[in-house]
């Protein structure tokens, strides 16, 4: 491959404080650095797209600065964002524009042929939860014994065939549709385009709460008859010792322990109180994985194709490590601040260097 000058390209959304710290890192290291916000899209940032005569790529124009897809050595994915477009009157047109705006950008994404942090296909498939405990499971990982459903009798049939307490929890857990971001630029960018007075601006600290996992008490049965309407994954509750979260940057692997039995509240999901700003309240300490673990996990990321993820585990009491999941776009502040892990500058000399070593 040529020797190309690292450039660093990064898709995200406005409100994305992970993308802050890594920049600042890139800057300190004065290497150039491009982030498109998607909400930019399509009313600021410019996308053409050449495709047909000769090899595909795309230029990128943002406030005068024009980006070319073929000077691009890496490209961070991290929490895409909405599009914000002109205010069409029904849903069906949203509808329309978004995907039109998506299609567009999976057309950007094709021309870059640089280290992906993570590829976009990949991604999409590693986030589909049976496929990741399938695939944990294949390389040898324990993964809890787990139905995904929407069929309350197959919940009754589950739970009378596990011997222990049951746990349920969203099969995905996102939301989509919430309120776009209304900033100046973007105000007047509307503006601009269509002469009409901007939006009122709307402080877009995300209102997307994780759902928790819940056990599902002798109380909770009754509803179970909701499942039919909307599905969710029920799975065998794996007792902990402590819980630990695994951070894969390449071949490194920074792994943190998290004592969520210490408290009442933290016990059956830890993040009632771990990603609160008070996470300082639970105990948090690096932990030594077993070498077995952390090969079978590296060959997980490969599997998955992934690059960057965060794995969630159990160690339960009896000394026995448990899946639960692999994020692939997974916070990593805290557990950087609480147990000092350089997590945020390897993941910035990753996007450098344009390929694990
Ligand atoms: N099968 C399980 N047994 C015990 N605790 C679980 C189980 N599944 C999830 N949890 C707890 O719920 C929390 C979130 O779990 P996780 O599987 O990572 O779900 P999510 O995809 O919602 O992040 C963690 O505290 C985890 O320990
Ligand atoms: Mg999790």
């Amino acid at each position: 491959m040529k020797h190309q000058k690292p450039f660093v390209f990064i898709i995200t959304q406005y409100f994305e404080p992970n993308v802050d710290s890594v920049t600042a890192q890139l800057d300190k290291k004065e290497i150039p650095w491009f982030r498109l916000n998607t909400e930019t899209i399509p009313l600021i940032t410019n996308v053409r797209l050449f495709a047909g005569n000769e090899e595909l790529y795309a230029v990128f124009k943002f406030n005068g600065t024009e980006i070319d897809t073929r000077n691009i050595t890496a490209l961070w994915r991290r929490r895409i964002g909405e599009f914000v477009f002109p205010n069409v009157k029904t849903e069906q047109e949203r509808g329309f524009i978004r995907h039109e705006c998506a299609s567009m950008l999976h057309g950007a994404f094709e021309s870059m042929h640089c280290f992906w942090v993570n590829h976009f296909i990949s991604d999409y498939r590693a986030n589909v939860k049976p496929y990741q405990f399938e695939v944990a499971r294949r390389v040898g990982l324990k993964v809890p014994k787990t139905i995904i459903t929407n069929d309350p009798a197959a919940v009754n049939e589950f739970v009378e065939s596990i011997s222990g307490t049951v746990l349920f929890k969203p099969v995905i857990g996102l939301t989509t549709g919430g309120p776009p971001d209304f900033s100046l630029e973007i105000q007047t960018a509307y503006k601009n385009h269509f002469n009409i007075p901007p939006a009122p601006p709307i402080n877009r600290e995300p209102e997307v709460k994780a759902l928790l996992s819940q056990l599902l008490t002798i109380d909770k049965i009754p509803y179970l008859k909701l499942v039919a309407g909307c599905p969710a994954i029920f799975q065998e509750y794996i007792n902990k010792r402590i819980e630990i979260r695994i951070t894969i940057i390449g071949n490194n692997i920074f792994a943190a322990e998290i004592h969520s039995q210490e408290r009442e509240d933290t016990k059956v999901d830890f993040r009632a109180q771990a990603l609160a700003e008070s996470s300082g309240l639970l105990h948090h300490e690096p932990h030594n994985l077993p070498d077995e673990i952390s090969n079978k996990l590296l060959i997980l990321m490969r599997e998955l194709n992934l690059v960057f993820g965060c794995v969630d585990m159990i160690l339960t009491p009896e000394g026995e490590y448990v899946f639960l999941e692999v994020n692939t776009a997974g916070q990593w502040q805290w557990i950087e601040n609480l147990t000092g892990m350089p997590i945020t500058n390897t993941l910035t000399n990753l996007l450098i260097s344009g390929g694990i070593q």
